[in-house]
């Protein structure tokens, strides 16, 4: 959606470092109206706050802007006076406070608070761990680290308003569905105002030439405990939203779920509140969906039928002076995998700290002496009258394998967990084996992004068996027949952004999780594009 004029004019006149340094991301006018008219519904006077004023847009559509006494919190100078610059020459009254909103100390109390905060990576933040203690005590919250500044921008307001005040904020809506998120969650639980939450679909670009997830949170503190839930799937949709808030008698089509708000769960990601569940059913309809057997082949893990004989560690094998040439690196527990890309480096700390992570793999006629020693020393145990490897000719010999190219978890409690394989390690049955085909090999890195994306992982988690208490288990044949993207429908620009977006995955991935998650929800808003066509 396009700025309006005076925001249009300050955009080309500056530079994109400063305005990232201050996270300036102005509102469009539809929104603004969308979110003002929140406000003037209940008053058509009062004290109105705008903590991060930019240009002024929210007051700048008010309909009768001289009824209302204007305040904004503006921390960059130049814009400041822009801001006051244009009221004036609008002939309103403004005052605009030069400072962090954040930072300041006041119990001023306004009707109606309106506000879109910065859009500024809390690292970035000079004042982040100092405040986030701050918030914690004086709101008696449990914020962590990771949560974002437009956070602590909607709690410090929200404390702002007067006991019958509304207040509209316009956030990213990844913290729904983050872990950072689920003491932000509480917090609205808590403060109970909360009372419509309107997402807009992750393929709508609400923001001119910046890509980010978006919620419109509309509160109002005569509380009444009850959230309504609303998806935008476009922008008539927000049209459609105005009708239902202010004329119900004429609303119609709307995608909107109500809870009170004693049924919604903090720890709970709140997509299965508002996203349709019945998303396989949603799969019919798309023409571009393929069985992942276009791209690959699934196979169960290795079974070994004695763990305790064929899995070593290295101090193991020093022990029993075992031949490096008959032991393969191997994933034997899921619990050795911590990130959803696994590197040489990895298996490398594995080794080092002396995990299970070899298989004997015995295929050859030539056993020297200490292999001997080690097989009788299992003989002793019984090992060679297991199940399976009674069947096996020698009993200590394995089925052979290769290194899989992806590795998806066989028991998970959460959502279904894929992995990249990047070592040579095999991997026993904790996992599944996935085998690219040539074609799937093309889009090796792109395939590996889809999988772990919200979308793809909730189109999977329908293939899920239940087995109780959340533990769910997948099967080979499950995977393949699973509904993907036909990722051969991926235009060569689209394809040469996911790469680039994988390459900053793989960078940030362990260290920075929440640039991480950022990087997937720009992938998974690319391919929701191609999910629709
Ligand atoms: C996302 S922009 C929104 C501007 C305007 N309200 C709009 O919606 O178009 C956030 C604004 O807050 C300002 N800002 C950043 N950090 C701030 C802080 N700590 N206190 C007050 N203003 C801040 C930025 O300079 C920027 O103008």
């Amino acid at each position: 959606m396009k700025y309006t004029e005076p925001e249009n004019k300050y955009v080309t006149s500056i530079s994109p470092e400063h305005r990232k340094k201050f996270g300036q991301i102005f509102t469009p006018v539809q929104i603004a109206k969308f979110m003002v008219k929140w406000i003037t519904d209940k008053f058509d006077q009062g004290q109105l706050l705008d903590p991060a004023l930019g240009l002024g847009i929210f007051f700048r559509q008010l309909p009768d802007p001289q009824s209302y006494q204007l305040e904004g919190y503006e921390i960059d100078p130049k814009l400041a006076r822009m801001a006051e610059n244009l009221f004036s020459s609008l002939l309103l009254n403004l005052t605009c406070l030069k400072k962090d909103f954040l930072l300041t100390e006041t119990n001023k109390q306004y009707d109606g608070i309106i506000c879109n905060p910065p859009y500024i990576h809390f690292q970035d933040y000079k004042e982040n761990l100092s405040l986030i203690d701050k918030f914690n005590q004086q709101y008696n919250l449990k914020l962590k680290g990771f949560s974002n500044i437009y956070a602590l921008f909607l709690i410090k307001s929200l404390q702002l308003l007067k006991p019958n005040g509304r207040a509209a904020f316009i956030i990213p809506s990844e913290f729904l569905n983050a872990d950072y998120g689920v003491s932000i969650k509480k917090f609205l639980l808590k403060n109970c105002s909360i009372r419509h939450l309107i997402i807009f679909d992750p393929s709508i670009q609400v923001f001119e030439g910046f890509l980010t997830t978006s919620a419109i949170l509309l509160f109002d503190n005569e509380k009444k405990k009850h959230l309504n839930i609303f998806n935008v799937k476009n922008m008539a949709d927000l049209k459609q939203i105005e009708k239902y808030l202010y004329c119900p008698h004429k609303s119609s089509n709307l995608d909107a779920k109500t809870y009170s708000l004693d049924q919604l769960k903090p720890e709970v990601k709140w997509k299965y509140y508002y996203r349709d569940l019945k998303i396989n059913l949603q799969l019919e309809k798309c023409s571009n969906l393929v069985q992942f057997s276009k791209f690959a082949r699934v196979k169960r893990g290795i079974a070994t039928g004695a763990n305790e004989f064929f899995t070593l560690s290295k101090a193991d094998a020093i022990l029993h002076r075992i031949d490096p040439n008959y032991l393969t690196p191997c994933l034997t527990r899921a619990s050795q995998i911590k990130n959803n890309i696994f590197d040489e480096r990895d298996l490398q700390n594995l080794i080092s700290a002396n995990k299970k992570v070899f298989l004997l793999t015995v295929n050859s006629k030539k056993i020297d002496e200490n292999l001997k020693a080690y097989i009788k020393w299992g003989e002793k145990k019984g090992f060679h009258t297991r199940y399976l490897t009674r069947k096996r000719n020698p009993w200590f010999s394995m089925e052979l394998s290769t290194p899989a190219d992806l590795l998806v978890k066989t028991f998970s409690r959460k959502q279904v967990v894929f992995i990249q394989n990047n070592t040579r390690a095999l991997n026993l049955t904790c996992f599944h084996s996935i085998y690219l085909n040539s074609l799937g090999q093309q889009y090796r890195n792109i395939i590996f992004l889809y999988l772990i994306t919200d979308l793809a992982k909730e189109i999977f988690e329908g293939q899920k068996r239940e087995y109780g208490s959340g533990l769910g288990k997948f099967e080979p044949n499950d995977i393949k027949q699973t509904k993907v993207l036909d990722f051969t429908t991926i235009s060569l620009k689209d394809q040469a952004i996911l790469n680039q977006l994988y390459q900053q995955y793989v960078k940030f991935h362990k260290s920075l999780k929440s640039n991480a998650e950022k990087i997937l929800k720009e992938a998974e808003s690319i391919f929701y594009q191609y999910w629709r066509k």
